[in-house]
């Protein structure tokens, strides 16, 4: 689906979350309950993002920051009917220009190893490879750590 509205990024409101679970559900074989995407939002408020469109969530994005300096980007999604659309781009520049304002010197996150479109798209925004993490996910599966310097 093309989407023909304005795409607008913004943080996360507590009614937002069946739509944000209901993505999940599309996009993840180990998706959050939904009491952990509660918790994540009232420990991180202006990092828990959505891409709306006239109102529907169509994708979204959970940053945090750890040790002050450290931003980690712990989940990213976009309905697969708005995918390539820079939505995900869009969602990624916005929590980098959060984290910047609060003195991050490099973003973090990890993907599945399988998850190669995934890979390809933080290529695309810069990441970089840090290297493999054996049996990080609960079905055994590798990630590769993803990283980007903003100094
Ligand atoms: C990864 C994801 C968030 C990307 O969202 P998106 O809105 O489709 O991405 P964008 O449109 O911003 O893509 C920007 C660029 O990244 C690259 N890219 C994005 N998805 C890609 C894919 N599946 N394969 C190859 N390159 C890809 C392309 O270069 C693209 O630019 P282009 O469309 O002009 O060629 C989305 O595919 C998704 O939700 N995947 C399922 C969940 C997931 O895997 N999350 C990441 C977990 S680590």
């Amino acid at each position: 689906m093309v989407a023909q509205q304005a795409i607008t990024i913004r943080e996360l409101k507590p009614e937002d979350l069946k739509a944000v679970l209901s993505i999940q559900y599309k996009c993840f074989k180990d998706p959050y309950p939904l009491s952990l995407l509660k918790r994540l939002h009232l420990m991180h408020p202006d990092g828990f993002l959505v891409a709306d469109i006239g109102g529907i969530v169509v994708g979204y994005l959970i940053g945090v920051i750890r040790w002050t300096n450290i931003g980690h980007i712990l989940a990213i999604a976009v309905d697969p009917a708005f995918r390539r659309q820079h939505i995900g781009t869009m969602l990624i520049s916005n929590i980098i220009d959060r984290f910047r304002e609060k003195g991050v010197k490099v973003v973090r996150l990890e993907a599945r190893k399988s998850n190669i479109g995934a890979q390809l798209f933080y290529k695309k925004l810069g990441f970089l490879e840090r290297g493999e993490m054996p049996y990080y996910y609960e079905d055994g599966e590798s990630a590769i750590a993803m990283e980007l310097n903003l100094e």
